[in-house]
């Protein structure tokens, strides 16, 4: 089949066509996600069968898989992936993690290696919503206001997690998660290029107060959320997309709970950003 590339947004996004995630990845299938995945931040490809054995063998293509803090939400017998879901046990108790992420962040940026990329698949979708938004962070630090630029340039932002943005977290878990810094504006080893490193976990501005720190945090969230950033995936099951955090938000949109949404997850573990 022919392999083939296309855009889903003028800011970021393509679709890779004719891969079938089922079979072990030829070097030129794997070239082709490798350079669009620099090249568009993030890709997807549809219709896919991918196995817990398939989606963790992909993911060690780019590198090593981590294993996320919540093992409660692990699968089963492969520890590698988490299961965002809202479906329950027979006793009643969560198979996965329920309303992960409803607000623009970049994936477990509170690490001090925070992620690489994330592959997500989905296994069931509601009929509407449980979209996933992303936005382009190289273009959300070329249009920043002078303010915003001037205030930021040089500073690192500390990463963290609360109970508004950690719900699911327990006491233990959320003690072991030490704020962390990250600089503001980030370059992406694989590109060159700046990108803003933000997100709803980034709650604080090394050697700045709280009180002075809060309403430049809140006015760089709105800025790197705008529409002008976004591209909008509206899931089907059998998706396979694949982000990359260095130079991308995320945001999941909520849906009727009345409807599964059952997904599985893996991330890349990463560097320290600079
Ligand atoms: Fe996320």
């Amino acid at each position: 089949m022919t392999i083939s590339v296309h855009r889903l947004h003028e800011s970021l996004g393509a679709e890779i066509r004719g891969i079938d995630l089922s079979r072990p990845l030829d070097d030129t299938s794997f070239a082709t996600i490798a350079t669009a995945f620099l090249d568009h931040q993030v890709i997807v490809l549809r219709g896919q069968q991918l196995p817990p054995e398939r989606h963790i063998a992909l993911t060690r293509r780019f590198g090593n898989p981590e294993i996320h803090i919540l093992e409660q939400f692990h699968l089963v017998g492969h520890h590698e992936i988490l299961v965002l879901s809202n479906r329950k046990h027979a006793d009643g108790t969560p198979v996965g993690l329920e309303d992960a992420g409803r607000y623009w962040h970049t994936d477990v940026s509170f690490w001090p290696e925070p992620s690489t990329a994330s592959l997500l698949y989905s296994l069931e979708v509601p009929p509407e919503g449980g979209d996933t938004m992303f936005t382009n962070q190289y273009a959300a630090y070329d249009a920043l206001p002078d303010e915003l630029r001037r205030q930021l340039d040089g500073r690192r932002l500390l990463h963290g997690l609360n109970r508004v943005v950690a719900p699911k977290f327990t006491d233990e878990q959320l003690a072991r998660v030490v704020p962390v810094s990250h600089p503001a504006f980030r370059t992406h080893p694989g590109t060159g290029r700046k990108a803003v490193f933000a997100g709803a976990f980034a709650m604080g501005i090394e050697g700045m107060t709280d009180a002075a720190a809060r309403p430049i945090l809140d006015a760089l969230y709105a800025h790197c959320g705008e529409d002008r950033f976004r591209y909008v995936h509206r899931w089907r099951a059998g998706d396979l997309v694949m982000w990359d955090n260095r130079c991308v938000l995320h945001h999941a949109t909520p849906f009727d709970p009345a409807y599964a949404r059952h997904m599985h997850r893996t991330t890349v573990s990463g560097g320290r950003p600079i």
